[in-house]
């Protein structure tokens, strides 16, 4: 809790210098891990452009694409302390913080947009925004969806695990990931995000996974040539801001920061399905890439993969958990 009080007060601190410009006047930094273009740029866009609309004026925010401002896991860090005002970072790389929020990174649970949208809102959506809050000072403002990560190599067609045989796969610094991976038995690399074009590039690992969408910001296709159709995990990324930082806004301020965030989430769904289809056209057609689909309707993947669930029960904040996420998507939990 000390460390956690220190914390606020440095955030406080730079929050009051951000706004030292004018008597409301902010300038933000928003840290995006991808590329410009994308859901997390088309998140971050869109809630910049409706604070500045709101406040007047008076709050600008500056979007820092290309993971400049550190790894996605450095600026929940930084967020938290109040270093940076705002971040959106994948899921997958706000678990190590906040454990309870890996249950929506648990293989095979979510199968696609909707899924997504219902785990966001509601008593599972408030509970994973409080659980957030009070394990890593983070409030989560919005959130954008990505689509299913889809695993892309640079070798060969992967349609069975057996497949993957030999391939370094690069995975986020997850336990959930890289415990999926052992479970096709594969022995994946953990790296950031940041380093995991560089890597796919110099052939320090031979393939990833990634939503269409963020494959296509951030030119994978230029390093990998195979894409598997497959759905394991449905990436979501939140828009996050160290609570230090909201505490110390006034509060219309705040009121503002909500709404713009709500409605730059609704609109990430709507931009969803509006270019997942045809960017995923695009790779094929444009830039060369050739999907595959997993054998056997995905099968073989998802029973081995969601074997490991019981081994998250304990982070995640045990079983019941999972079963009321399933009870909320409508499946059968037995
Ligand atoms: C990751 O693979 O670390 C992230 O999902 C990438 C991203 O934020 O797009």
């Amino acid at each position: 809790a000390s460390a956690l009080k220190a914390s606020l007060a440095v955030a406080v601190t730079a929050a009051s210098l951000a706004m030292a410009g004018g008597a409301n006047a902010a300038t933000w930094k928003m840290a995006l891990g991808d590329a410009a273009g994308g859901t997390q740029y088309e998140l971050g866009k869109t809630f910049a452009s409706l604070v500045e609309e709101k406040s007047g004026g008076d709050i600008k925010v500056d979007l820092f694409p290309n993971g400049q401002l550190g790894s996605e896991q450095d600026t929940v860090n930084n967020a938290s302390m109040g270093l940076v005002d705002l971040s959106v970072v994948a899921i997958n790389n706000l678990t190590p913080f906040s454990p309870t929020v890996g249950v929506l990174t648990l293989p095979y649970v979510i199968h696609g947009p909707d899924d997504a949208k219902a785990l966001t809102h509601g008593k599972i959506g408030d509970e994973l925004r409080d659980n957030t809050l009070r394990d890593s000072g983070i409030r989560i403002l919005g959130w954008a969806y990505s689509g299913c990560r889809r695993l892309t190599n640079s070798k060969q067609a992967v349609a069975s695990p057996e497949d993957l045989a030999g391939m370094v796969i690069r995975v986020p610094k997850n336990e959930i990931m890289i415990s999926s991976y052992q479970s096709w038995g594969v022995n994946p690399n953990p790296l950031a995000w940041s380093e995991t074009f560089t890597a796919l590039q110099q052939g320090v690992v031979d393939g990833q996974d990634n939503p269409y969408i963020t494959i296509d910001a951030m030119k994978f296709y230029e390093v990998q040539n195979h894409v598997t159709d497959s759905c394991y995990v449905f990436s979501m990324e939140p828009l996050i801001m160290g609570e230090g930082t909201f505490q110390s806004l006034s509060e219309e301020q705040q009121t503002l920061v909500l709404a713009a965030g709500e409605e730059a989430t609704s609109h990430s769904y709507d931009y969803l399905l509006a270019t997942e289809d045809s960017i995923k056209k695009s790779l094929v057609e444009e830039h060369g890439m050739t999907i595959t689909q997993p054998a056997n309707d995905e099968k073989e993947w998802i029973a081995k993969a969601s074997s490991i669930w019981p081994d998250f029960y304990d982070s995640i904040g045990g079983r019941d958990k999972l079963v009321e996420v399933l009870e909320t998507l409508g499946r059968d939990p037995s």
